[in-house]
């Protein structure tokens, strides 16, 4: 497994692999790796005979100084389970020379409608710098295919349509999310978690996929829903941030013609904000 620093590097090692003709896939991270991570690189490797993966915490889509200092730097381990499962080339640049001219000079790419909503209004340029450090690294490694977990929704949302909109010759490989046993999504967050807020942790998922099972019955409206649902977890010792129903493909409110809506779910367990959600497939004539 090479692991490389520079971009300069970098291209000349991909350029090795494609003039052997052979394809390439990409999982971009910011390392702190866990089993979700590895189920992205194992899809890339069933795709392409290729695995690049880029470890780097991107300072251009954190909103919170705090958030990037304190995010969990964890390399030697990360290349250690890299290694472990056959990848190819770890990409580590540093911010200097991702961002040679500092953030505020770094050119951008924003996906607006898709961005601005949701967690996009929780988080503002968020969005923006996650959108523009994947088209950076896109540019850098040249892909032939993408992997990004279903679990990080609006993300994936995102690049789906950048990658439409800049007619980029990547595909994106949509991968869903790996469960623990109890059903908590698999997250970097989860390593925050105290042991007793660790065992609260999968109502998230339960009250979510209970959710589910009401927005298809379609008897009651999703607002109603969604106040229950919060309900329950507030009263269990969660905080609810955001609890949303919206159509899959637009990420906004469910319509008349929406054929799929996405349950989008986030709420604190003390410091720590965990997200989950759940596509529900609606049933026609029966919407709110
Ligand atoms: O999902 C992430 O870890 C990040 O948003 C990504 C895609 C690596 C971009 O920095």
């Amino acid at each position: 497994m090479l692991v490389i620093d520079s971009p300069c590097a970098l291209r000349e090692a991909i350029k090795q692999f494609k003039q052997q003709g052979k394809a390439i896939s990409f999982i971009p991270t910011m390392g702190n790796l866990h089993s979700g991570h590895i189920e992205l690189v194992k899809r890339g490797q069933q795709i392409a005979p290729v695995s690049v993966v880029s470890i780097f915490v991107n300072p251009m889509q954190f909103n919170n100084a705090d958030d990037l200092k304190n995010y969990p730097k964890t390399l030697t381990a990360d290349c250690q389970a890299l290694e472990a499962v056959g990848v190819d080339i770890v990409f580590t640049p540093s911010s200097e020379v991702i961002y040679p001219n500092g953030l505020a000079a770094q050119t951008y790419i924003e996906v607006p409608e898709l961005s601005n909503c949701l967690e996009g209004e929780l988080r503002p340029g968020h969005f923006r710098g996650m959108s523009t450090i994947v088209n950076k690294l896109f540019n850098l490694v040249q892909p032939d295919y993408a992997c990004f977990g279903e679990k990080d929704f609006q993300q994936l949302a995102i690049v789906k349509q950048m990658v439409a909109d800049m007619a980029l010759p990547i595909e994106i490989i949509p991968v869903a999310t790996v469960r623990e046993e109890s059903g908590l999504a698999m997250s970097s967050r989860n390593n925050k978690l105290s042991e007793p807020e660790k065992q609260l942790a999968p109502l998230l998922a339960k009250v979510m996929n209970q959710l589910a099972k009401d927005v298809q019955k379609a008897t009651t409206q999703h607002s109603l829903l969604i106040h229950d649902a919060s309900r329950t977890l507030n009263a269990s010792g969660f905080a609810v941030d955001d609890i949303h129903i919206v159509d899959s493909a637009t990420l906004k409110p469910v319509t008349e013609t929406t054929k799929q809506a996405v349950i989008l779910m986030a709420a604190f367990l003390g410091t720590t904000r965990l997200i989950d959600n759940k596509v529900v497939t609606l049933n026609e004539h029966l919407h709110h």
